[in-house]
């Protein structure tokens, strides 16, 4: 039984516009798959709103709802999908393109498909080295190219009947941007955009307009975007929930899985060697060097928070960890991950565990779009406001308040997601103590 209160939860009624910043391999992928699972040709493999479920109240209750029953989230049949991007390419032609989903799949949802078509992107290639592309607004300055989105926002969702929108960068990784004085404020930070000035980046031009027009925003991508003062006082301000960065796909959902098992059983690590060849337009852009700084950054960190060298130094100090991204085109979209884990034990005896992931990203990634979508506007509806860390379940490098380090465990992450739905509930955190079993 609830004993806690219940937060109000507005409800989830008419149409959820889900706006797409890149309509590339990720966004292709996530939209055929939600009009194919609408139309009963497939099931909604990978996604935790759809396919999970919760355990309430004690083992003996057998209460084990399905979240999407649990709390009150937006169907797929009311979701509409809007995108950005430098390609005019519909959705049709951007995942034929994309090359993930097969031609036959793909012909049978190309009524929905074909009807996306991307709106003018916010683009400049100072900050996207490998790319160029026609299907780019003009404008004086980058405030002034805020001001077209929010319009153009509102156009849109006037037009696709919504009543609420949801904002995810699905688009290509930014070069390394480190945060600058002119994140500071909202004043600095606008005017800055007046200046055109070079720490800001196309993404934040998209996050700004989101939360000017009362989007909440996830970022995808492992680009600074949302995560800078000015931003996260924005949305605090507007009361819309943020959350992101760099989707938790791939090597560093299995570094995620396997780097806690070891801590749990006090295994040491020498080394974490990893590598990867990844052909599609993705793995291209990170070719470029200052893609991969800012994609390297985000994936390095993850070790070094679940194993916490500095109270383990036995176990995890000065260990090495190389990650590695080779462009290599025959390989599409379909990435094969290597790792090598130089690990010791007993009285130092060293081990190695060898992991090849043949693994499709953007299969992994779109089940994420479609939760982090339904979430975000049931953290919105909630009115849970800033961060969202309980949704770092889904991203590789965790946005948190300022001067909190990320969990990266995803068991941790996970407990932290469902004890967030209990709570909203009003049903009891679930600590796994059972003391009261053996009463
Ligand atoms: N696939 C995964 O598993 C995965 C995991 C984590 C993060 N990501 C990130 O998600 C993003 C999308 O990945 P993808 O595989 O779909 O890449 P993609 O290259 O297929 O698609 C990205 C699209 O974004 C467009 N784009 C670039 N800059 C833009 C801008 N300023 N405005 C609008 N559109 C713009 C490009 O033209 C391209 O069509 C990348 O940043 C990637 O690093 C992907």
């Amino acid at each position: 039984m609830p004993v806690a209160k219940q937060t109000e939860i507005g409800p989830a009624e008419g149409k959820l516009g889900v706006l797409l910043v890149g309509l590339g391999a990720v966004s292709t992928t996530f939209i055929a798959g939600v009009e194919a699972i609408k139309k009963g040709f497939a099931q909604p493999i990978g996604s935790l709103t759809q396919m999970g479920t919760i355990r309430l109240g004690k083992r003996t209750e057998n209460r084990v709802p399905l979240i999407k029953d649990f709390v009150p989230l937006a169907q797929l049949k009311d979701l509409v999908f809007g995108a950005w991007d430098i390609f005019p390419d519909s959705a049709y032609d951007a995942a034929l393109n994309a090359g993930v989903l097969e031609k036959e799949l793909l012909g049978q949802l190309k009524e929905p498909l074909r009807k996306i078509k991307p709106m003018k992107a916010v683009f400049d290639q100072t900050y996207v080295k490998r790319l160029s592309g026609t299907n780019v607004k003009t404008g004086k300055n980058k405030f002034e190219l805020a001001q077209q989105l929010i319009d153009e926002i509102a156009e849109w969702k006037k037009k696709n009947k919504c009543s609420r929108l949801v904002m995810i960068w699905a688009a290509s990784t930014e070069i390394f941007l480190k945060p600058h004085a002119v994140h500071k404020t909202i004043d600095s930070f606008e005017q800055a955009m007046r200046d055109n000035h070079k720490a800001i980046a196309p993404s934040m031009v998209y996050a700004y307009a989101a939360l000017k027009s009362g989007i909440p925003f996830a970022n995808g991508a492992p680009n600074l975007t949302v995560d800078i003062p000015a931003l996260m006082t924005l949305a605090d301000k507007n009361k819309l929930a943020i959350c992101g960065k760099d989707f938790k796909t791939g090597q560093t959902l299995m570094k995620t899985i396997i780097a806690p098992g070891l801590k749990s059983r006090m295994l040491g690590l020498h080394g974490w060697y990893s590598t990867n060849i990844l052909g599609n337009r993705d793995g291209e852009v990170l070719d470029d060097p200052d893609s991969f700084k800012t994609k390297e950054e985000s994936k390095l960190s993850v070790l070094e928070y679940i194993l916490q060298p500095e109270v383990y130094p036995t176990l995890y100090k000065d260990f090495s960890h190389v990650v590695r991204i080779n462009y290599y085109p025959p390989r599409g979209d379909n990435k094969e991950g290597w790792d090598n884990i130089d690990i010791f034990g007993w009285l130092g005896y060293k081990m190695q565990i060898k992991i090849d992931f043949l693994c499709r990203d953007s299969i992994l990634a779109a089940p994420i779009v479609l939760d982090l979508a339904l979430f975000l506007d049931l953290a919105q509806r909630a009115g849970m406001k800033g961060v969202q860390e309980w949704l770092s379940f889904y991203f590789k490098s965790p946005q948190t308040a300022p001067g909190l380090y990320p969990e990266h465990d995803i068991f941790i992450q996970l407990m932290k997601l469902k004890n967030t739905l209990r709570h909203l509930r009003g049903e009891d955190l679930i600590t796994h103590l059972g003391l009261e079993y053996y009463d």
